[in-house]
Parts: structure tokens; C-alpha cells; sequence
């Protein structure tokens, strides 16, 4: 890691210079659960059409940034701007309005319903027509998931469930995607296969902030990188400048530095 890893860099890569708008902007955020303060001024910026990620150590506080973002964790204190607009401590739904979808890492479908059910549950806010249209759209996406549309979901393999849990996500037909660790515990061959599906997403515009501990799977991907440590972000850069740092890959990739 070089000398500057240890700050909160607000320098933006090659592939950000021509965007001036970031979609989310985040500036000195801090937050946790009630009183327990987990998040310690965190500076962040995804610009559209971005796909950035964050590692870090387990109990860093990824989570706890993606939740934040999307209503499920209590600010204190900083800002969270998306699209300009100010959206510090609102509430989820309004959040969902905007645009903004969230995968969880854990809990992210519901086992003892179908699938066509669990994509029902992910737009039970739309209107029958918008929530036919948006069942369509993911099945086409996911066709693996169109072919056991009336199965229980407890019957889907580990890769299915994600892309189901996604699928959920993608009913509101959102602009920005978190999504937190969505190839945890999956084979190599689902892995690669929920990172192709996301892929896809972004080929047709999507913004994604993705949190992962398969750091050279996604960071091969990322245009950009942050690493969190202790509550803080401790690094921020191109994706592949970290995947190149042989100090940030001793500690965070798995591999021995040179
Ligand atoms: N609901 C909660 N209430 C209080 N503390 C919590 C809660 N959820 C998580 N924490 C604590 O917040 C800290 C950050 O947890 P978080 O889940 O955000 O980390 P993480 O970086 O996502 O870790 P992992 O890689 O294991 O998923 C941890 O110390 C954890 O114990
Ligand atoms: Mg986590």
C-alpha cells in the first residue's frame, strides 16, 4: 500500500474524469445501529454508470454503509447525496422511489414461496401492469429463473437464490444497484455466473456499488475500488490499481506481495 492509502482520497479515476455529477455522493457519513456507532466519516462517490467496489476485513462496516444507503441503519451524522438531492436519513421507501435497490447479503428471498411470488414481494408497491412488465424484464434477464417460475424458492440451488434475490430487486426497474456479497458461498462456476448477470445489468446502464469479499472477481470488473478498515474508508482508487498493489494484495487479496 503506498503513503497515501491511509487516506480518504477524493480523487477520481481516468474512467470518472469527464463525469462531474456523481449519482451518490457521500460526504463525512457516520452511523450504526441505535447507539452503537459502527461507520466513521466515510467519503464515497459512484458516478453513473460506474460499477465500484468495497472490501475490506470481516466486521469493517460494509454492510453497515450499504444499509445506511438504503434507510436500514441510523445516520448520525454526514450527508448521502443522490442525484444532487439530499437523502441523509430518509426512509427506505422514499429511497426505493428514487430509484435505489438494495440486495441484502443475507435473508434475501423467501424460502416457502415461489419464485414468481418472491418477484411479486419485490414490487408490491407497483401497479399490476408496471409489476407484470417488471416480472417480464427479469425473467428475460434471468431465464434460468423464468423456467421454475411456480417453484418453491427453498428448491433453487445457492446460484438461483441469488439471482432471484436480485431478480427481487430488479422488479422496481431501479437506476442504482447495492448489492452486498452476492456470490458468498456460491461454486466458482455461480460465481462467475452471478458477476456475468451483472455484467449484463451494467451493459444496459446500470450503476453498481457492490460490496464483496471475492475481491479479485469483482475488483477485475470495478472501475473503481474502496477498502474499508475499522469504520473508515483506509483506501480509495482505480480497481486496477489495487488489484496491481502488491501490499493491498498481501493483506486483502490473498496473494504474497513481490
Ligand atoms: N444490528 C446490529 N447491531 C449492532 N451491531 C451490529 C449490527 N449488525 C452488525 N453490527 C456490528 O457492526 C460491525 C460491522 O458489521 P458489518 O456487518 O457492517 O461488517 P462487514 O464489513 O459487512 O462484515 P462481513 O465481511 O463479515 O460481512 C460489526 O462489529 C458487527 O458486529
Ligand atoms: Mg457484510
Amino acid at each position: 500500500m503506498t503513503s497515501t492509502s491511509t487516506s480518504t482520497s477524493t480523487s477520481t479515476s481516468t474512467s470518472t474524469s469527464t463525469r462531474t455529477t456523481p449519482i451518490l455522493d457521500v460526504k463525512q457519513l457516520e452511523g450504526g445501529y441505535g447507539s452503537v456507532q459502527i461507520l466513521n466519516s466515510i467519503d464515497l462517490r459512484v458516478y453513473e454508470g460506474e460499477f465500484v467496489t468495497i472490501i475490506g476485513p470481516n466486521g469493517s462496516g460494509k454492510s453497515t454503509f450499504l444499509k445506511m444507503l438504503f434507510g436500514l441503519a441510523t445516520h448520525y451524522r454526514g450527508t448521502v447525496l443522490h442525484n444532487d438531492t439530499d437523502v441523509s436519513g430518509w426512509r427506505t421507501d422514499r429511497l426505493v422511489g428514487r430509484g435505489i435497490a438494495y440486495v441484502p447479503q443475507v435473508d434475501n428471498i423467501f424460502p416457502s414461496l415461489t419464485v414468481r411470488e418472491n418477484m411479486q414481494m419485490g414490487g408490491i408497491r407497483l401497479s399490476a401492469g408496471k409489476l407484470t412488465e417488471g416480472i417480464g424484464r427479469v425473467c428475460w434477464t434471468f431465464p434460468d429463473l423464468e423456467s421454475k417460475i411456480s417453484d418453491l424458492a427453498a428448491t433453487l440451488s445457492g446460484g438461483e437464490r441469488q439471482m432471484l434475490a436480485i431478480s427481487r430487486a430488479l422488479i422496481s426497474n431501479p437506476s442504482f444497484l447495492l448489492l452486498d456479497e452476492p456470490t458468498a458461498a456460491l461454486s466458482p462456476l455461480y460465481q462467475q455466473q452471478i458477476m456475468s448477470c451483472i455484467d449484463g445489468l451494467r451493459s444496459e446502464g446500470m450503476t453498481v456499488l457492490l460490496v464483496e469479499q471475492n475481491a479479485r472477481l469483482s475488483l477485475a470488473r470495478s472501475d473503481r475500488g474502496y477498502i474499508f478498515s475499522g469504520g473508515k474508508v483506509v483506501h480509495t482508487g482505480k480497481a486496477s490499481e489495487i488489484l496491481d498493489d502488491p501490499e493491498i494484495g498481501a493483506y486483502f487479496l490473498g496473494m504474497q506481495a513481490d
